[in-house]
């Protein structure tokens, strides 16, 4: 048994939506999230750049004694998962193998489609991990930058205009192929669960990448024996890099409850 907490990371405010899966999965966890907000989106940057930008984030987690890490971003787990996992000596879990797992396993008629960021999709780590565990499976990946700016601006519910053009936009070519499964490949989806649902139609079964992260790394705090011990009371401590206004109202969508604790800006450059 392990009662120290897990560190949850992310660009901005969209890996809540994988505290939240957190938080219900396992209630007796202390969690300190990271919303690096004065920098996101990673979504548009290189590799080297998520890559520093990572590790800076882990480095300012590593502070609070924690057990384990969950990298709540599909951009940086892909840019840099494999990378930090060999340098820090926690287990850390990521959203992209998890979630591939889960699409691997639910596609019948071998059709799975992915969006994510520009960065997750340009890498192909989805198509690379689904075509290892299921190779008669065919992969269509779609890049929709604009929708981490709209969700990161309130803009998510149906019946915005917005919203629906851009995200139709971009799952018509999905829908008309005909995939029976879509990973959302970035943790500020979940977020567009019911604008995307209502595009694709009910025969398509939605993975929350948010939710599988929280799934694997429940997992693994089992295996490793460090869950807390506790069925309830963990508390969530929340820091970001701009000036936190507004975060406390974001966060309790994003999370779906109130946010009970005080949020703190920091310094990330220092780490
Ligand atoms: N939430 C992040 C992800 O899962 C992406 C947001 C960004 O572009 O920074 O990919």
């Amino acid at each position: 048994m392990d009662k120290r907490p897990i560190g949850v990371f992310d660009s901005g405010l969209g890996g809540l939506t994988a505290v939240r899966q957190l938080m219900e999965q396992l209630p007796g966890e202390d969690i300190i999230f990271f919303g690096d907000t004065s920098r996101v989106p990673y979504g548009t940057r290189s590799q080297e750049t998520i890559l520093k930008y990572s590790r800076q984030d882990i480095n300012f987690l590593m502070q609070f004694d924690i057990k384990a890490i969950v990298i709540a971003c599909n951009t940086a787990d892909t840019a840099a998962g494999a990378i930090v996992q060999r340098e820090y000596d926690l287990p850390i879990c990521g959203a992209l193998r998890p979630a591939a797992s889960v699409a691997a396993r639910t596609t019948k008629n071998n059709r799975i489609g992915v969006i994510g960021t520009s960065a997750t999709i340009r890498a192909g780590g989805y198509e690379a991990i689904i075509r290892e565990l299921r190779p008669e499976a065919q992969v269509k990946s779609v890049a929709c930058p604009l929708l981490v700016p709209l969700v990161e601006n309130h803009r998510y519910q149906r019946g915005d205009r917005a919203v629906e053009i851009i995200t139709g936009e971009y799952l018509e070519p999905l829908r008309d192929w005909g995939c029976d499964t879509l990973v959302l490949g970035c943790t500020h989806y979940p977020l567009l669960w019911d604008v995307i649902s209502a595009y694709m139609g009910p025969d398509v079964t939605l993975i929350n990448s948010g939710r599988e992260a929280a799934r694997a790394l429940a997992g693994t705090l089992r295996e490793a024996d460090l869950l807390s011990g506790r069925d309830g009371g963990g508390v969530c401590r929340y820091y970001v890099s701009d000036a936190p206004e507004g975060f406390v109202e974001m966060a309790s969508l994003f999370l779906q409850r109130p946010v009970e604790h005080q949020v703190e800006q920091i310094d990330i450059e220092r780490y």
